[in-house]
């Protein structure tokens, strides 16, 4: 069994599931203000536009989706999900949060399918749909084409004012965090273990650049030279996949080595066996807390997609601003 796993490891590994590409952050619990008919008189088209927007995008590049989520998971960590992140370095005159060190990996196609749909949305209802919302909808849509659940966006999220790169800083989570730092950080924006873990699973899709886990692989203090709790031939492919990320740190491996491009609970098969590919992914099999969530959502599929789809929601809560809290920003990357 082991020895099957390690083969399809290494199989994925030869197949070319190694991708090159170029390198590109308040509290839940405001649901109520929102309201999934919020623009069922002003722009009542508004789901089916995003809709349509994202799907071509998506197959047009296969990566958007991953960088999406994730683009979505920074913006409502730093500061509510108010499409800060969105505010481009060239348009704003203080380093905006999309300048950060943490988000410069976040990939132009994730930012592009927000602008498109912004587009044809300015056409359609000039002046009313906020880039928040446009996001929250893109991700949520992005997440049901790789595969995963669909679940209600509620709506009337207002865009941000301000976005300051300063305000990353302690926000989002670290690859080098324990699983005990990342589920205080995650309480503090008023998540559980158990959420932290279905959130997380979000790393069933899309790919890593290899100095977020060069660490594990080279000159570790073991016998071995890389991390022990890697499986050992997953870490030999990975430090030969990634001998020249120095010199080329563009190259990137697949979070979920086994299912990439499918949001499946095959990442959380992926924990107990040294396939996670992140410290912080391995932490959460390491830790009591997250490790039973872990456990859980390796053997349903169901439950994982359940959990997610909520925790999704709640996400989508943080923070928001609605009402005068908030503008409708005409560019989503210009404040
Ligand atoms: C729990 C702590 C987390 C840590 C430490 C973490 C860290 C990271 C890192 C370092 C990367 C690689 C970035 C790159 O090299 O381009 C990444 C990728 C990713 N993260 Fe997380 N993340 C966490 C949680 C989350 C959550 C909650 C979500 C979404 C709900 C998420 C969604 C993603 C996605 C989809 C990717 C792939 C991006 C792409 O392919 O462009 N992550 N994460």
């Amino acid at each position: 069994m082991g020895a099957l796993l390690l083969r399809c490891a290494l199989l994925a590994l030869a197949a070319g599931l190694v991708a090159a590409r170029g390198g590109g952050g308040g509290g839940a619990g405001a649901a109520g203000r929102l309201s999934p008919n919020y623009y069922r008189h002003s722009c009542p088209r508004v789901e089916r536009i995003v809709a349509d927007v994202v799907a071509a995008k998506q197959r047009a590049n296969p990566s958007t989706a991953a960088g999406t989520l994730r683009l979505f998971f920074h913006d409502c960590f730093v500061g509510g999900c108010d499409a800060s992140v969105l505010v481009s370095p060239l348009s704003a005159d203080r380093s905006p949060e999309r300048a950060a060190e943490i988000n410069l990996s976040l990939p132009g196609d994730s930012f592009d399918v927000v602008a498109r749909a912004k587009v044809a949305l300015e056409v359609a209802c000039p002046g009313t749909v906020s880039c928040a919302d446009i996001l929250a909808l893109a991700a949520r849509d992005l997440v049901g084409i790789l595969g995963g659940p669909r679940f209600p966006v509620a709506l009337g999220r207002r865009d941000a004012r301000r976005s300051d790169a300063r305000d990353v800083e302690g926000n989002l989570p670290r690859t080098n965090m324990s699983a005990r730092a990342m589920a205080v950080l995650f309480a503090r924006k008023g998540f559980t273990p158990r959420e932290l873990v279905a959130l997380a699973g979000a790393h069933t899709v899309g790919f890593s650049h290899c100095g977020e886990f060069a660490h594990r692989l080279y000159s570790f203090r073991s016998a071995d030279g890389y991390d022990p709790s890697l499986n050992p031939a997953f870490a030999r492919a990975l430090q030969s996949s990634c001998a020249n990320y120095r010199s080329d740190p563009t190259i990137s491996i697949f979070n979920d080595i086994m299912t990439p491009g499918k949001f499946d609970e095959v990442y959380f098969k992926n924990l107990p066996r040294g396939l996670g590919l992140l410290a912080s992914d391995a932490a959460l099999w390491e830790y009591p807390a997250t490790r039973v969530f872990v456990q859980r959502y390796a053997d349903n599929r169901t439950a994982f997609f359940e959990d997610f789809a909520a925790a999704m929601q709640k996400l989508g809560a943080v923070g928001v601003k609605t009402g005068r809290q908030g503008v409708v920003r005409r560019h989503c990357d210009v404040l």
